[in-house]
């Protein structure tokens, strides 16, 4: 395939720099595979961070996005939209939720569970209320989500943080009883079911069985981010579900829409009637283009199975990956569920993506020190073999050196 014509090679002067990028320019990919505007071609092992639920260029998906562009892109939110009706119903089947409400992106579906939170709390006439958050969580960058976040580096510089946020390590229930006991203004509790950004740590099973007992016992919320794990990458359509559990708000975006910007907040029926009209809302939300976005992503899933091929392939990566870092000094843990996979090393990691780059691998460090696999779910096990092949002897190399 011939690269278009009109992809810059380098970063624009007039982009703000909030990234280190490469200086890599993608023009175009298919299936789990990108080309740069050399024509260089990159397994793609980060599926644009958990967001390529079917990779590049998916055969079903382009005509029916085609077709919606040529359609209706966007009303407003002033008017019935039928697909938004149908991408609710869907996501309540697979959640056994009851309703939806949608936005464009991660930190706006975690904003509006927020707004939940504290509205949950003042309509029982708790003013001040506040909400349980996590040590090294990751909800977004508004002013709100990154103070939610527990990461010194994503708030430095943004004081004066919003309150009503008590912080608790993770998997620690001892933790949870002390800040139910002291504190009568908890609401919600709000975690990501597995930790993305802050290095892919999974809440244990009967932790989170154990905090569902908590939030019905004490009347709060309890609110599971699945913005990063949700969508079948874990190998269930979300990732509580390997808990047997369900929560009470569950903010989604990343990978719903498979490229298309997409946000939703999923919620139960503790959740249902909290918003009333004007109590939230967003211009380009529920439009129809990204509300087909979803719903085809979902369909395509089931229709290819594409959840189970998460839950196998990823399984043979892990598999694979252990056995390849096996008794190697410097590898500290691989880890993780189905296509959401961390290997934790002991040292700070950052040049792995540049090198892997190189070598035509796409993936990203995290937290330092854990190098983050996130594919596209259509990953198939040779492809899966591929990554393993270029990655394992980078590791070794990096490892030798530093
Ligand atoms: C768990 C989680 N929540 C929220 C967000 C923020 O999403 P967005 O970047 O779409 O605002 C992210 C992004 O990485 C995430 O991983």
């Amino acid at each position: 395939m011939n690269a278009p014509a009109t992809q810059p090679t380098r970063p624009m002067p007039h982009v703000l720099n909030t990234y280190g990028r490469l200086p890599v320019a993608l023009s175009h990919g298919r299936g789990c595979w990108v080309w740069d505007t050399n024509g260089k071609k990159y397994l793609d092992g980060l599926g644009g961070i958990a967001v390529n639920t079917l990779g590049h260029a998916h055969p079903k998906l382009v005509p029916a996005l085609q077709e919606q562009v040529a359609t209706l892109i966007h009303c407003s939110n002033y008017y019935e939209v039928p697909l938004q009706e149908q991408l609710a119903a869907k996501l309540c089947e697979l959640s056994g939720l009851d309703g939806a409400f949608f936005c464009s992106t991660g930190l706006e579906a975690n904003e509006a569970a927020l707004k939940l939170a504290r509205k949950f709390g003042h309509d029982k006439g708790i003013e001040r209320p506040e909400i349980i958050v996590y040590e090294k969580a990751f909800h977004g960058r508004s002013i709100a989500t990154l103070s939610a976040t527990g990461n010194a580096k994503v708030q430095a510089g943004f004081g004066p943080l919003v309150e009503g946020f008590v912080r608790v390590p993770m998997n620690d229930l001892a933790a949870i009883e002390q800040v139910a006991r002291e504190n009568p203004n908890v609401v919600a509790v709000f975690l990501e079911t597995i930790q993305g950004e802050g290095g892919i740590n999974p809440s244990r099973w009967d932790y989170l069985q154990a905090l569902r007992k908590v939030c019905d016992e004490r009347d709060w919320l309890l609110m599971l981010d699945e913005v990063q794990c949700g969508i079948g990458r874990t190998g269930k359509w979300f990732a509580h579900q390997w808990a047997g559990i369900r929560p009470d708000v569950m903010p989604l975006a990343k990978g719903l829409g498979s490229g298309v910007p997409i946000g939703a907040v999923v919620v139960g029926p503790k959740a249902l009637n909290i918003f009333g009209p004007g109590n939230h809302g967003t211009t380009f939300g529920g439009n129809p283009l990204s509300m087909r976005a979803g719903v085809e992503t979902l369909r395509i899933m089931e229709e290819d199975g594409l959840m189970e091929n998460a839950a196998q392939v990823g399984a043979k990566l892990m598999g694979d990956l252990r056995q390849a870092f096996e008794g190697l000094a410097g590898v500290v843990e691989v880890r993780g569920q189905g296509l959401m996979i961390g290997i934790e090393l002991d040292r700070p990691c950052g040049v792995i993506l540049n090198r892997a780059a190189e070598a035509g691998l796409m993936l990203s460090v995290t937290a330092d020190r854990v190098i983050r696999l996130v594919p596209p779910l259509i990953l198939s096990a040779d492809e899966a073999a591929q990554i393993v092949a270029i990655l394992a002897p980078l590791v070794r190399q990096f490892l030798s050196e530093s």
